[in-house]
């Protein structure tokens, strides 16, 4: 993987991904909304690895910008070998069941924007016949629960989105990689009293670069959610809908 598109690379864990992917030999172009913090990034990216990194300023809320920044990464890097998408953010649930423009906004941010980015995506992996779409989805999309169900809703809709690409595109030669992690002590966590549970960016970023390189399909980080989801996906339903998730 030579030449690597990272959206939302302020990420936490797709900072430690494209640290990752750096050192591994790999060029970047990181998209991301916060200039400041984008440059520091690759300032630092170019430091320890020397690689070549490029950046773009982008906003979620602006769809129809998608096709338009990923061309702009196409003509930096001249062609594209893998893309991750890992933007995203953690809504206040209730705020979310009281006011539809904070739930909008969620759905927008976590789904309609990485569907946006996806549609471009697709297309140029489709037509160069190889490549890697990875996008960082979540344990949250695997079964509603009344705590998260719209941050969810958006990343189940991903998910399935992202077996969709998955069946199209492997007919093509791209493979198409679902991160699911559980929590991950990252600033959009920094509210959520840590526990047991809890993996650091490091880590989750280290699997999502290793889950890149190798073209996997589903990635359960850390992997002890696979089983844990396993049993939460199978509960029966009137059983859960008594629980308090
Ligand atoms: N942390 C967890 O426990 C956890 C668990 C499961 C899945 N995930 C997923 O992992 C991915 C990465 O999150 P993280 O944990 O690394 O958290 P993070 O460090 O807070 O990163 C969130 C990223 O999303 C960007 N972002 C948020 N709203 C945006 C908008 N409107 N327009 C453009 N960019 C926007 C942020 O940009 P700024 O840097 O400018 O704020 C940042 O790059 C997300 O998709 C998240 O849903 C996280």
């Amino acid at each position: 993987m030579k030449k690597v598109v990272i959206v939302g690379a302020t990420s936490a864990i797709a900072a430690e991904a494209a640290r990752a992917l750096a050192l591994d030999g790999a060029s970047l172009f990181l998209i991301g909304r916060n200039s400041d913090k984008l440059e520091r990034l690759a300032g630092d990216l170019r430091v320890r690895s020397g690689a070549e990194v490029h950046t773009a300023a982008f906003e979620a809320h602006d769809l129809h910008g998608a096709s338009r920044v990923l061309e702009q990464a196409r003509s930096a890097l001249g062609e594209i070998d893998a893309a991750l998408v890992a933007h995203g953010d953690l809504p206040d649930q209730r705020a979310c069941e009281h006011d539809w423009a904070a739930a909008e906004r969620s759905l927008v941010t976590n789904f309609m924007s990485p569907a946006a980015f996806l549609t471009w995506l697709a297309n140029y992996f489709e037509g160069r016949k190889q490549g890697n779409i990875t996008v960082i989805s979540s344990v949250a999309g695997d079964r509603g629960r009344q705590s998260n169900y719209i941050y969810g809703a958006a990343k189940g809709g991903l998910t399935v989105l992202l077996q969709g690409l998955r069946n199209r595109l492997a007919h093509h030669g791209v493979s198409v990689t679902t991160i699911k992690p559980g929590f991950v002590d990252t600033p959009m966590t920094a509210h959520i009293k840590k526990g047991p549970l809890f993996a650091s960016a490091e880590a989750v970023g280290r699997r999502t670069a290793k889950a890149m390189r190798r073209g996997e399909s589903v990635v359960y980080a850390p992997g002890f959610w696979l089983p844990i989801m396993l049993i939460i996906r199978h509960i029966p339903e009137c059983i859960f809908k008594k629980l308090r998730l």
